[in-house]
């Protein structure tokens, strides 16, 4: 086998769009990782880390998501050969912008095409889930189906469909602030079972929320977006200092406020573009030390560039 390599960059997410838990997620960009994969004979999976946060990934391949990801193509491809992946980490691990899902994007993607996997849509999914064993413990799919297809993705594990549609430009500030819980902690804090009233908000919430999203209807985007009973009100507890963000981003005109994905991020979605500087320091007045963020959603999932 000769030496192929692609070089791949891959958004970062917020997942758990609003009402939509474990299945509506967005793709922003800026931040995102570009991942180089490279094929050759041999065998072993050996994976380098490198840029900003190259630092603060696990150093135990099995604790890696790039690392169960391409052995997971291995084993899908019935073949041996040696894979070396370089990861140019620009998406914060642990900070809810699915950084984990990134990575495991761009991975399955590269994997897929050069050991000629063929997969469909929700192969590429599945695939790209392995990588979210490391962070989460189970397989979620709507970090890695954002980062994968861009826009707004809607995930439906039981029919194995991925539906994505273009997301408007409107504005999308983040707060990060302190660290998170893992996310499996903070899935096993979820109920196990909710009332019929929660259940039918979520389900209007989430129905009227993509409508929103599809007709470009910010007012209706703005009435339901923070509409969740399923994940955001069990999950804020962990934050205290949810309330004082979710306070400024809305005095600062902000269609809504919610938790990305598992946290820390706080995200805010702005129609106006929204004072960066003097929302930080409102909320350093207010005691916090966050990293505050502004990106735009990005209708373009992981693509193949020529830069490393
Ligand atoms: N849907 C996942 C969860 C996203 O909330 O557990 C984690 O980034």
């Amino acid at each position: 086998m000769g030496t192929e390599e692609l070089i791949v960059s891959s958004p970062a997410s917020i997942a758990n769009l609003g009402p939509g838990f474990d299945s509506l997620a967005l793709a922003i960009k800026p931040p995102q990782d570009v991942v180089r994969v490279r094929v050759s004979g041999g065998e072993g999976v050996v994976i380098r880390n490198d840029g900003e946060y190259a630092s603060e990934l696990p150093n135990e391949p099995s604790d890696n998501s790039a690392y169960l990801v391409a052995n997971r193509a291995l084993e899908l491809a019935g073949v041996k050969a040696r894979i070396e992946v370089t990861v140019i980490k620009g998406i914060k691990p642990a900070s809810g912008l699915g950084s984990s899902g990134a990575t495991s994007a761009a991975v399955a993607y590269a994997m897929n095409k050069l050991l000629n996997l063929d997969l469909d849509q929700w192969g590429l999914v599945e695939l790209a889930s392995y990588g979210e064993l490391a962070s989460a413990g189970v397989r979620h799919m709507d970090n890695v189906a954002a980062s994968l297809f861009g826009g707004l993705v809607i995930v439906n594990s039981t029919v194995r469909q991925v539906t994505r549609l273009d997301f408007p430009g409107i504005y999308v500030l983040i707060v990060i602030e302190g660290s998170k819980p893992n996310t499996g902690y903070m899935r096993s804090i979820l109920p196990k079972s909710y009332t019929l009233d929660d259940v039918v908000t979520n389900i209007a919430s989430v129905a009227q929320l993509v409508a929103s999203v599809f007709k470009g209807d910010l007012s209706l985007f703005s009435r339901v977006i923070e509409n969740d009973r399923v994940a955001m009100p069990y999950r804020i507890k962990a934050y205290g200092h949810w309330g004082i963000v979710k306070d400024t981003l809305i005095r600062h005109g902000a269609l809504g406020v919610i938790l990305s994905g598992a946290g820390p991020s706080i995200v805010g979605f702005f129609k106006d573009e929204p004072n960066v500087v003097e929302i930080e320091g409102e909320l350093r007045k207010l005691g916090l030390r966050p990293r505050v963020m502004l990106t735009r959603p990005s209708n373009e999932g992981v693509r193949e560039v020529n830069y490393y």
